[in-house]
Order: structure tokens, then sequence, then C-alpha cells
């Protein structure tokens, strides 16, 4: 196919997933398996994807070790968690679906960690009232997906890797595909499908210091939803975990995994304070992620880290060979520096963890606001509310996977044959080809400096005065954005950045601007200059682009569940002191 001075491939399929990594593999093995012609995309090789890097594991109420959990404590700890904004839908059908899921993904292989019983074993977890994290040594992540990825090869569900969408194909008011490039070949690419679903993770790249794979999670689909017309929301909320490694410098902001404290790790200033008796002596190290993020970055800020900018994790009181078994992941990644964590404590600092924020869906079916458009996994928002409880996301991909796929199986055939709109597409090429050598600004120069901004100004600390002072710089940004040289093409780094860049500019103003206008502290948006939780903002945050402008607006959540209610009411909580 001809596009003005360059020719493209078109792809036709019923469903096309877009990301690669749990959730989106997921929902195409249930669709393949009735039979529903679906394509997976990745921007890497077939198997890796960001979902690897996820450590310390997978929740459901199993009972395992504490037969008293039950589901509807599962949903109210997540609500708990997520300070009183999550979606109770969402999380009602997270909290009843986990167990099966978890289940499923053991008799397709998962090699969770088992009891000596042979049942798949549960670890603590931050802000959990029981021990309901399952999980793979520390490779929890690596271990789910690879049992994804071979289910997947065994249904043969096509896949096709090393493709970089860059926007969505409208018909009229209906999302009818995704045009985008071979990153290895730099060819052009339309899809066309009855139904597009956005599988593309999160947006934590936005900070110079994350927890993500390098060059992934630029908010890829927020950006791409918000371009199409479809509502975002919740995207103030962004999570910091409360220990990422520090040193040496490649591996700055890299995941240390709670696992770390849910067997036992302490934390302790630079005096030798185990500092959480001061700000949690109940929950301690297990408080919820913003409150030990957040004492962390206290210590740090009042001089009492470390010279170098770190407070120590410590897990060494425990036995040498029970924290290989169980932390064999965090015990190579340190020794390869020369830490001994079963002998000295690590070094750690809050980092960029996941985005609550995202593509707002109906939890029933995945459906976006925009007709044709689906998404699932981290690229979307409501489960999480104001903050997510560690081991949540991974469960999250499985459970929305698996609803999306069935919705999709019922419903695709009153889905019409797609039309891809050729204009559009010609759109979608031609701001690919404004990309070459003759502009002035370096993409890359450019996203290291949006990066340093959101983490300056829409940190774990946030005032009014610094993120409008943000939202100044990134309109800067935006500016020297329209010049950028791309010396290679497409199948350039610096293409690829410079696409990341388009991605991330409107995802930053999101966050910035959700974060502004909530004039409130609650879990992860801690406000300065508003640091109490005030009862009339718990609401949901709302974007959508309005014109060449982006509109906010507010909405009320719907009521929590009877059962939930209730389970809310009876105020478990985890005391720390059990792991002692
Ligand atoms: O610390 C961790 O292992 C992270 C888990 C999660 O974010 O779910």
């Amino acid at each position: 196919m001809q596009n003005g001075h360059r020719s493209y491939d078109t792809i036709h399929t019923d469903v096309l997933i877009v990301g690669a990594g749990a959730a989106g593999l997921r929902a195409a093995i249930e669709l393949r398996q009735s039979g529903v012609d679906t394509l997976v995309l990745g921007k890497r090789k077939h198997g890796d994807a960001h979902t690897i890097w996820a450590a310390g594991g997978i929740n459901a109420s199993l009972g395992t070790r504490d037969p008293e959990d039950r589901w509807d404590i599962h949903a109210a700890d997540t609500i708990g968690e997520g300070h009183y904004v999550c979606d109770p839908r969402a999380v009602e059908v997270l909290a009843r679906q986990a167990p099966e899921r978890i289940r499923e993904l053991h008799e397709w292989g998962c090699p969770f960690s088992l009891t000596e019983d042979g049942e798949i074993d549960q670890r603590y977890f931050g802000a959990q009232s029981f021990r309901r994290t399952c999980f793979a040594g520390d490779r929890t992540g690596e271990a789910v997906l690879h049992t994804l990825v071979d289910k997947a090869r065994e249904e043969e569900v096509p896949y096709r890797e090393d493709v970089y969408i860059t926007g969505l194909v409208k018909d009229g008011g209906r999302v009818t595909g995704a045009a985008g490039y071979d990153m290895d070949t730099g060819r052009y690419l339309l899809f066309a499908a009855r139904a597009v679903v956005l599988a593309a993770g999160g947006l934590t790249s936005l900070y110079r210091r994350s927890s993500s794979r390098p060059d992934e999670n630029n908010g890829d689909a927020a950006a791409l939803a918000y371009e199409a017309g479809a509502a975002l929301r919740d995207m103030e909320f962004v999570q910091f975990h409360p220990t990422g490694m520090t040193e040496p410098a490649e591996m700055d902001g890299r995941l240390v995994t709670e696992a770390v404290r849910g067997e036992g790790g302490r934390l302790y200033n630079a005096e030798g304070e185990r500092f959480m008796e001061r700000y949690s002596p109940e929950h301690m190290e297990l408080d919820a992620r913003d409150v030990v993020a957040r004492a962390n970055y206290r210590e740090m800020q009042e001089g009492r880290g470390t010279p170098d900018g770190a407070v120590l994790l410590d897990i060494s009181h425990r036995d040498p060979e029970y924290i290989k078994e169980r932390l064999p992941k965090m015990y190579e990644q340190f020794m390869q520096f020369g830490v001994d964590i079963t002998r000295e404590p690590m070094k750690v600092s809050p980092t960029a963890h996941y985005a609550m924020g995202g593509v707002k869906i109906d939890f029933d079916t995945g459906r976006t606001t925009v007709e044709g458009l689906y998404a699932i996994g981290e690229a979307t928002a409501g489960v999480h509310g104001a903050n997510r409880l560690g081991g949540n996301s991974l469960a999250e991909t499985v459970v929305f996977g698996k609803v999306l796929g069935d919705h999709l199986v019922e419903t695709l055939g009153e889905a019409p044959e797609p039309q891809p709109d050729k204009e559009a597409a010609a759109e979608q090429f031609a701001g690919l080809d404004t990309l070459g050598p003759d502009g002035e600004h370096d993409p890359r120069d450019l996203v290291s400096e949006l990066r340093e901004l959101v983490w300056e100004h829409g940190g774990i600390v946030r005032t009014g005065e610094s993120l409008r002072e943000g939202l100044g710089k990134l309109e800067q940004i935006r500016r020297r954005a329209e010049s950028l040289r791309v010396p290679g093409g497409p199948t350039s780094p610096e293409f690829e950045q410079a696409l990341n860049l388009r991605f991330m500019l409107p995802a930053a103003e999101t966050v910035l601007r959700g974060a502004l206008l909530r004039e409130e502290s609650r879990g992860a948006h801690y406000r300065e200059d508003f640091e109490e939780e005030r009862p009339e903002w718990q609401e949901t945050v709302l974007y959508a682009k309005s014109g060449d402008g982006m509109e906010l607006w507010t909405e009320p959540l719907d009521g929590i569940s009877g059962e939930i209610q209730q389970a809310l009411e009876e105020e478990y909580s985890l005391d720390y002191h059990y792991l002692e």
C-alpha cells in the first residue's frame, strides 16, 4: 500500500493486542482458545516484557498460611490502601477472581514456591492483613510471564515482535486499527482490527528514578488512548516504592523487592536508628508503601541518610540459607556489585514504581470510553485508587486479561468489519516522516530533561507552586520538541526516543495537572500545602483531550458492596510483630 511517498503493509486481525506482558498474553490465550483471530504486538522479542521485572509476588486469598483470609478481606485491604478512591467493582472482580487465576497459573506450570504440603506458599507483604502474596522466590513476574508465554505458544497465539505502535486509527468515532512501524526493518505498518486492546503498561519512566526497564513505561497506552479521544483517570496517583537501589549509577532506581521486608528486612538510618518505630510502631516496615517511602524520604531530607543519599535495608539477621532461598534474585543483584546481603545492609531510596492512573475502563468488559478500544493491566486505572497493594498488579493482569478475553469472545461478532480510514493512516505516517536530520533538538536530551522535571515537580512531595513551575517547564520542552533532530531512520534509537517523547509529553502533563487540581493529600499523592485527606476529594479525576487542550473534571465513585463494607468495618490489619 502506498502512502504519499512511503509504502506500508496492512495487516488484518479481529483483535489486536498492543503489549505482550502478562495482561496482553492472558487475554490472547482466552481469545485464541475460543478460536478468535488475535494478534499480539510487542516492542521487544517474544517472551521479553516488563512483567519479567515484577518480583515479590501475586495476591490471592488462598488462605494457605492464614485460613481466616477471605476475598472480601483482600478487597477491604485494597480499598483501604487505595484510600477509598478505588473503583469498588474493579476491586470486587479482582479479589473474587484472583484465587482461580492463580490456581490456573499453577496448573499451567508456574513454578510457585510451595509449602511442605505442596500448597502454594504465601508471604507477608505491606499493608495486607494476612499472608496473601504467592511467590516464586523473588522472581514471580518472570515465572508468571514465562508460564503465559509457554501457554500462548502451546495455543499458537500469533505474535509479532519489534513493533512500535505510534497511533490509533479511527473511522468516525470508532477505533478500527493502529499504525506503527517495525523497529527492526523500519517498515511502516497499518493494523486493521475489530477491537484494539491497549496492554502497554504504565508511565513511571517519566521519572528520573524509576524501577522501570529503560525505554518502557513512557505512558504509551495513556497517550494513545488520550489522542484517540478516550478518557483517562487518576493520573495524579503515582506510586513510589520505598526501596530502589542507589548504586552503581546504572542500577539507580532498580527495584529492591518488598519481599525483603516481607521476610523480615528492617530499615535503619545512618545513625543506626530503626526509624519506622517513630513513623509506624504497629506496622513498622510493612506499613503501606506511601508511608514507608515518605519515611525514607524524610530521613534523608532531614540529614539522617547516608552521605551518598540512602537509608539502609538490612536482612542479615536472618539465616543466610533462608535469604538465598527466598530472595535469590536480590542476593545475586547485590552480590554482583560486591554487597553480600546475608552479611551487610543494602543502600536504598524511593523510586517511581507504578502508575495507579491510566485509561478509564469498564471492569466487566475492559471497554474504554471510545468504541472499539479496550485496555487492561497497568495501562488502566481504578483498581488501586490512590495507592496500590504490592502483589495486586500481577493479580490484576491475569484477572482482567481473562475478563476482557471472555467479553470479546461473546461480543466480537457484533463489531463491524474494520475499515481503517486511509486518510487517518496517512496522517499517522506523515507524522513519522517529519522526524529527520534537520531539526534542532536531540530527543534524548529532551527526554532526560522531562524525566528530571517530573521527578522534581511531580514526585513524592508536591506543592501547588512547584507543580505550576513544572507545567511551565513542560511547555518549554513541548515547544522545543516541535523541532527534533533525528539523523537515523526508523531503526535508530533517536527515532524511538523521539516517539517516546511524543507519548511522555501528554502523560507528564496529566500527572502534573491532576496533582495540581487535587488539593489534598491522599495515598501516594502528597501535597505539602494540603497535608490532610479531605472528604470532598473522595472522587476520581478524569482527563480527556478537548480541542487543543486538556480537560479535567471529577466524578463521584460508586458505592461499596455490603460484603466488602462489612469486611472494612471488621478492621483487619497486619500486626508487624508476627514477624519478629
Ligand atoms: O516489591 C515488589 O516486589 C513489588 C511488587 C509489586 O509492586 O507488586
